[in-house]
């Protein structure tokens, strides 16, 4: 893929967020704290959101607060379950948890609801308010769940932070604008014998590099172009499967004389997000940088790491998930 962004500056970015105030807004409609959008100004990452440079992720993770419920964490609580290879009842107390690029914090969440203890960090602070509220509604003063604002990319910040029994980081580390930097960084943070669980873009080739120009004019266009290129998505999105629905429809009309009821497809997307947050996740997720997952095994292996789980997106649109284990 082209060079992303400029590298995001290291520096003193990594504070922690229980001072940043969040709170329920009118209606119980929760948003970032005042203090918070008045730090926000001042960091690198919110230069960068304004700059076109980057997606404002965590504005959209807030509104995803607003549709969590309990059958979101425990869908998020299943996908680390069967991604760790944690059987029925065996749960993570005992272990360390870190999540790097928590976004919303729901897995955060599921992590210290499996008993896990937790450290959560992200680059942008709407999404450290985000993981900060779901402490404050779940686990208030809990001292064994620490939230804080870092960067993958500042070896300062992560030197400080110690090793970790499962080091989790999904989704992230190809928005990073140096996405083979941030592979590297995470390997070291892994305790001996523990877990690295990422998930990564899948390399498309052609497909991939006409995706990164509609992000990249995504972030660089003004709100009616923004708009406009969604609605372009979800046209196309929507359009996709219809010649294979006709075609079926077709067959089961020929076969039965009638036209097959179909289930309502709106059944939430695994790991319990949200379709049309994700939608804008995808549009919008800027820096983008893709892989192969031969390259991602390759590029572990060579550290110490061996793969023991692997699910693809089937060589489609999506991230491949890897979870290794440091030797
Ligand atoms: C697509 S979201 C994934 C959130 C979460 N891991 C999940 O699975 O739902 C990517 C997140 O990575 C964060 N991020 C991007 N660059 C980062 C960096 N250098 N260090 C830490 N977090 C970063 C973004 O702010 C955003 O919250």
């Amino acid at each position: 893929m082209g060079a992303g962004p400029a590298k995001q500056r290291t520096g003193d970015h990594h504070r922690g967020a229980a001072a940043g105030g969040v709170r329920a807004g009118p209606g119980g409609r929760w948003h970032p704290g005042p203090t918070l959008r008045s730090r926000a100004v001042t960091t690198d990452a919110a230069a960068e959101i304004a700059a076109g440079d980057r997606f404002a992720f965590g504005e959209n993770w807030a509104r995803f607060l607003e549709v969590l419920d309990d059958d979101r964490i425990a869908a998020a609580e299943t996908s680390l379950r069967t991604m760790l290879d944690l059987p029925d009842g065996d749960e993570l107390t005992g272990r360390s948890f870190l999540d790097i690029g928590s976004g919303s914090g729901l897995f955060s969440l599921a992590a210290r609801n499996l008993g896990a203890t937790v450290h959560s960090f992200d680059f942008d602070p709407h999404s450290v308010a985000c993981t900060t509220e779901l402490r404050r509604r779940y686990h208030p003063g809990d001292p064994d769940w620490t939230v804080q604002q870092g960067s993958v990319l500042d070896p300062g910040y992560l030197a400080g932070l110690g090793l970790f029994d499962i080091v989790y980081s999904w989704g992230v580390l190809h928005h990073t604008g140096a996405m083979w930097d941030a592979l590297a960084n995470v390997a070291p943070l892994v305790a001996p014998h523990g877990r690295l669980f990422i998930a990564i873009y899948n390399d498309q080739g052609t497909a991939s590099n006409r995706w990164a120009r509609v992000k990249r004019r995504y972030n660089q266009g003004g709100p009616g172009q923004r708009r406009a290129i969604l609605a372009g998505v979800r046209a196309y999105e929507a359009a996709k499967p219809l010649p294979t629905l006709v075609a079926s429809q077709a067959y089961y009309l020929a076969q039965h004389g009638r036209l097959r009821h179909l289930p309502k497809a709106d059944v939430a997307p695994a790991r319990g997000m949200d379709r049309d947050r994700d939608l804008i996740d995808w549009v919008g997720g800027w820096p983008f940088e893709v892989a192969t997952p031969e390259a991602i095994f390759d590029f572990y292996r060579e550290r110490g790491f061996t793969l023991v789980h692997l699910a693809t997106c089937g060589g489609g649109l999506g991230c491949n998930e890897f979870v290794f284990r440091r030797d």
